[in-house]
């Protein structure tokens, strides 16, 4: 059930959406859930291959029309030059989902200053690149906007070993919250979604190898013990995407089957406390 399409036929009917990373991983399955969706959509990132893979992909699963162009979305002219090619195609955007990021596990000190400046670019120089270029076309053609930004929960909390993504993150959470209160008068909405681990090849080569998981078992951290399916973040991101979500913004909404919340709780550990154990406890409780 949690893994089927959640919204009603043609809920993005008519709606042109860029997608940042939309060639691979989240930023693919959420693309073609909009497909599914009546959308029209432009996929965008640094491999060009790859993404007239996937819009070809795209476009025979779902017959939407789908548009994949190149662009660093660290470079303002390629995001100009983006937005300039996907109104030329299609007449207007309607939305933009910021997807794109950079990451990998290591400790900062070992890390290089360009390293840092790698990740730190991708993920929110990208972000803001794409929200000026989109905000300032809107806001100049006085057409509403959509903006829904993918961050993760260290976004708040922060996170060893991650640092540059930790760092980048949380500023795209807190251009979230800046930009709605200041664009939501123009009719321009932003949202983000911080999700916990769902399986990708992207993200798990980098952040789960082996060596990784030697120490690291995601599952054992999840209260609801699995790791998230695309089509349950596909439906939170179509939702927000939509109409149907008008009066949500500078929202943030965690889809992580209660992780961070599990590994935040002063008590957690006890989790591991046998029953018989709690029994010897319960009778020695203090009244
Ligand atoms: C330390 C590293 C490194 C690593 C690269 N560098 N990989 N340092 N550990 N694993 C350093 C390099 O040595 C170099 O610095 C600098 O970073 C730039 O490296 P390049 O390879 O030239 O960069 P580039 O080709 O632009 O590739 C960017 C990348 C790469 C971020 C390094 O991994 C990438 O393309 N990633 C895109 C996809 C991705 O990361 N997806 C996962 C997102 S998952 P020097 O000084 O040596 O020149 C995610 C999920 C979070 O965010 C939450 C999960 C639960
Ligand atoms: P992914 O498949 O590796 O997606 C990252 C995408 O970003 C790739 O398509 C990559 O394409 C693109 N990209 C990287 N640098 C770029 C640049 N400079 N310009 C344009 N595009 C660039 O990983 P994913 O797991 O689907 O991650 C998608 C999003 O979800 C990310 O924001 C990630 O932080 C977030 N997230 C993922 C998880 C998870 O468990 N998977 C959890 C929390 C948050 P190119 O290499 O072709 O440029």
């Amino acid at each position: 059930m949690y893994n089927q399409p959640m919204l009603k036929e043609n809920s993005l009917k008519g709606k042109t959406i860029i997608i940042t990373g939309g060639g691979t991983g989240l930023g693919k399955s959420i693309g073609k859930y909009c497909c599914e969706l009546g959308a029209n959509l432009i996929i965008t990132s640094r491999k060009i291959d790859v993404l007239q893979k996937s819009a070809d992909e795209l476009i025979l699963e779902t017959g939407a029309q789908v548009l994949a162009v190149q662009c660093d979305v660290r470079n303002y002219e390629e995001v100009e030059n983006l937005l300039k090619v996907s109104i030329e195609k299609f007449g207007s955007v309607d939305a933009l989902l910021n997807n794109a990021a950079g990451n990998f596990v290591m400790p900062t000190e070992r890390l290089s200053a360009k390293a840092f400046d790698t990740v730190v670019d991708i993920v929110l120089k990208g972000t803001y690149n794409c929200s000026l270029a989109l905000g300032k076309y809107w806001i100049k053609n006085k057409l509403p906007g959509v903006m829904l930004n993918i961050v993760t929960t260290y976004a708040f909390t922060g996170s060893a070993y991650v640092v540059p993504s930790a760092a980048a993150k949380g500023g795209v959470l807190a251009l979230t919250r800046s930009l709605a209160a200041e664009w939501g008068r123009k009719n321009i909405r932003v949202n983000a979604i911080a999700p916990g681990p769902f399986p990708t090849e992207g993200a798990w080569s980098r952040l789960f190898p082996p060596i990784v998981q030697k120490f690291v078992d995601p599952l054992k951290r999840i209260p609801l013990g699995r790791t998230g399916e695309h089509q349950e973040l596909a439906n939170l991101a179509a939702y927000l995407l939509s109409d149907f979500s008008s009066y949500i913004n500078g929202e943030v909404i965690v889809i992580d089957g209660g992780e961070w919340i599990h590994g935040a709780g002063q008590f957690t550990g006890l989790e591991n406390i046998p029953d018989e154990m709690w029994d010897a406890w319960e009778k020695m409780r203090t009244r």
